[in-house]
């Protein structure tokens, strides 16, 4: 019998592909007595380029299933899903879920040439969600917004140093380089995995925004505040696919040495 379904006290996490693996490391670093089980939609990904209603019904689909397999709280580790998808998902669900948005009021507060950079997917660039968090925070400052297609495809496929994903990133970047910006804000949770190559482009010339620790926190905070932390016995790190296991776990191998379990669906 699967006791997680009646324990109900692992933190669910899901993303489109691997990307959330980004925000997943920030939130076991912090929160080391909590088990936690992580659901790649790789075999939808990329959610960038579909329809709000299509990102509402995968994403409620798989809040439900992660809700069945025991998850207490379920963060939404995803720009895109997170713009389209969460306030449906609060209106469906009983218990707390977390989201994740661009760090566009951050950047704006402290940007010192009233310029910020924002590399997310065009779903979010142009969704209303993101649009009233830019409108509300970052109307002081001007915001060169670039949609990073092929990017999330590079992290996907264990391309984050070839030679074609340098070039998608200096296509991107330099354009904003070259008007002024001071802070580069990564609006998608795959884009922390690409901060090397992304580093050699910008320098120090700017700060490169990843929301993953503030992500982390609000997860901690919620969990505090609903009384929903975990005693911390027999942890453990269980990972899902939707798509192909193998890749999931050359990927998982690349990034934490966490000794780490992939599930069947
Ligand atoms: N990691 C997702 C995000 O934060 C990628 C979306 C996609 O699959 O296009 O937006």
């Amino acid at each position: 019998m699967d006791e997680t379904r009646f324990m109900k006290d692992l933190i669910g996490i899901f993303d489109s592909g691997l990307g959330g693996v980004s925000i997943w490391r920030e939130i076991v670093n912090i929160l080391p007595l909590e088990s936690t089980l992580y659901f790649a939609d790789s075999a939808n990904c990329p959610y960038g380029q579909k329809s709000q209603d299509e990102i509402v019904d995968l994403s409620e689909r798989i809040t439900r299933y992660l809700a069945g397999k025991g998850a207490k709280i379920v963060v939404v580790a995803c720009n895109t899903a997170t713009t389209a998808a969460i306030g449906h998902l609060r209106s469906v669900f009983p218990f707390p879920i977390v989201g994740v948005e661009p760090a566009v009021k951050p950047a704006a507060l402290s940007s010192r040439s009233g310029k910020i950079g924002l590399l997310a997917t065009l779903g979010t660039i142009e969704s209303p969600f993101y649009n009233s968090t830019r409108a509300r925070y970052a109307s002081d400052v001007e915001v060169i917004a670039r949609p990073g297609f092929g990017l999330v495809e590079a992290v996907e496929n264990n391309q984050i140093y070839s030679v074609e994903t340098e070039a998608l990133l200096r296509r991107y970047i330099e354009p904003m380089i070259e008007t002024g910006v001071d802070k580069l804000v990564l609006g998608c949770t795959h884009y922390p995995f690409l901060i090397p190559v992304i580093k050699k482009i910008v320098g120090d010339k700017i700060d490169i925004l990843d929301p993953a620790p503030a992500v982390a926190r609000q997860c901690q905070h919620v969990l505090e505040e609903t009384g929903l932390l975990s005693r911390g016995s027999n942890v453990r790190y269980e990972f899902l696919s939707s798509g192909d296991n193998e890749k999931l776990d050359i990927f998982l191998r690349n990034v934490t040495s966490l000794p780490f379990s992939i599930g069947e669906i």
